[in-house]
């Protein structure tokens, strides 16, 4: 990563790093608060970490599929993923990018910090489209998206029930790199 990558406007000393499985406890218990109290993910049961485990260990140091945790002074705030679009082999120059802070990090630029670090180590990377789906509305997630390049495709509605009611989904499409000539 590049120094502007790793300019840190939470001015917390907040650290980007690759997870491991040492943060499953955290990145789980983060992760069910979206899942119990939110329509951000379409989960609706919480997760053990072992539960988790098969999740976290779907991601690697190297290659398409990427997890990176925000951390600050030793405990996980936050991270964010890059992972299958889809499992038919033609899909796997895309991806499905996501990011879930703890309520406690939210809006002072951790979002941004994983977002900037994923996208720098997906640049080595044979990926050509990064695809996020958003429920909406969900402000901070549609801005933080289209400060990355990401720009919307089309919404998806009410194909997700939680909370006894439907939900739409807003997809947002960002190009990684130029095809074969
Ligand atoms: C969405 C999320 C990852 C954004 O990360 P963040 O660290 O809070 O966002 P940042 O502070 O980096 O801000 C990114 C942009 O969003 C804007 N923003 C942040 N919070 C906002 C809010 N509540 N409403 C509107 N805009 C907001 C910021 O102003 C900034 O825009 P700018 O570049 O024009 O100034 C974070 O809020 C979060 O984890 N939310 C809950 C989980 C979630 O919704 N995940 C996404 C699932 S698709």
């Amino acid at each position: 990563m590049n120094a502007k990558a790793h300019a840190d406007p939470t001015g917390r000393g907040t650290r980007i790093r690759p997870g491991t499985e040492d943060d499953l406890g955290e990145l789980t218990r983060i992760y069910n608060h979206y899942v119990t109290a939110t329509p951000v993910t379409f989960d609706t049961e919480p997760f053990t970490p072992q539960g988790r485990r098969p999740w976290l260990t779907a991601h690697h140091t190297s290659g398409p599929h990427r997890l990176l945790v925000a951390e600050e002074d030793g405990t996980p705030l936050g991270y964010a993923t890059s992972g299958p679009f889809r499992p038919k082999q033609a899909y796997a120059t895309s991806v499905e990018t996501s990011v879930y802070l703890a309520p406690e990090g939210t809006g002072r630029g951790i979002g941004s910090l994983l977002y900037a670090a994923l996208f720098e180590a997906l640049e080595q990377e044979d990926v050509h489209v990064a695809l996020a789906g958003i429920t909406v509305p969900n402000a901070a997630s549609q801005r933080l998206h289209e400060r990355f390049g990401f720009r919307p495709v089309g919404v998806f509605e009410e194909v997700g029930r939680k909370f006894d009611r439907f939900w739409d989904v807003a997809w947002y499409r960002k190009p990684l790199r130029p095809g074969p000539p």
